[in-house]
């Protein structure tokens, strides 16, 4: 039962996450290059700021909770515990382009003062809002696994 409701509260700031990202690819960032009432995305990028913060802090929260449940009450497989290893360093990922999304969302620099290096473009797909996106589909399919593997444990 309290697992239910623990996974509700993950599932419900995923949800809030992923719209958030949604709403900064597909209105956000198409704004604010074309340079559309800059104020008004700039604030926008603030308050989706805020909302991913909170988001994510809770995704994590929640989701250390479920494995302590997981891992303390039942009887878990080594290949349980693998899966979920790769999710957590896959959001340990999404969290450090998180605060570097936040970083550049706060400074709101114009596009045209960046001229980067192929270094540079390399690093900034590794670390950017769409690999996010990516990656967070691939926790999804992982707690997918996690699942499998749980049910077919008991
Ligand atoms: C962006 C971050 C995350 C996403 C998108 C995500 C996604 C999900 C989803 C969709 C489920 C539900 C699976 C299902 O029952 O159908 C789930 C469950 C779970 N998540 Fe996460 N999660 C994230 C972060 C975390 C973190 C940081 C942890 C651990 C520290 C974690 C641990 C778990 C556990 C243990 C379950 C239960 C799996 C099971 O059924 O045994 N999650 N997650």
């Amino acid at each position: 039962m309290l697992f239910r409701v623990i996974l509700g509260i993950h599932l419900t700031a995923i949800a809030a996450w992923l719209g958030g990202m949604l709403f900064f690819l597909l209105v956000l960032r198409p704004a604010s290059k074309k340079m559309i009432y800059p104020e008004i995305s700039r604030g926008i990028g603030r308050i989706f700021q805020e909302v991913s913060e909170i988001s994510l802090w809770v995704i994590i929260g929640s989701g250390l909770l479920l494995s302590l449940n997981r891992l303390l009450l039942a009887n878990i497989q080594a290949s349980y515990l693998v899966v979920l290893v790769v999710k957590v360093g896959l959001v340990v990922w999404i969290v450090l382009i998180a605060m570097n999304v936040w970083g550049r969302v706060s400074r709101a620099r114009p596009a045209s003062e960046i001229k980067p290096s192929i270094a540079n473009r390399i690093l900034r797909v590794v670390w950017s809002t769409n690999t996010q996106l990516i990656l967070a589909v691939v926790v999804i399919f992982l707690a997918e696994i996690l699942r499998v593997i749980y049910n077919r444990s008991l």
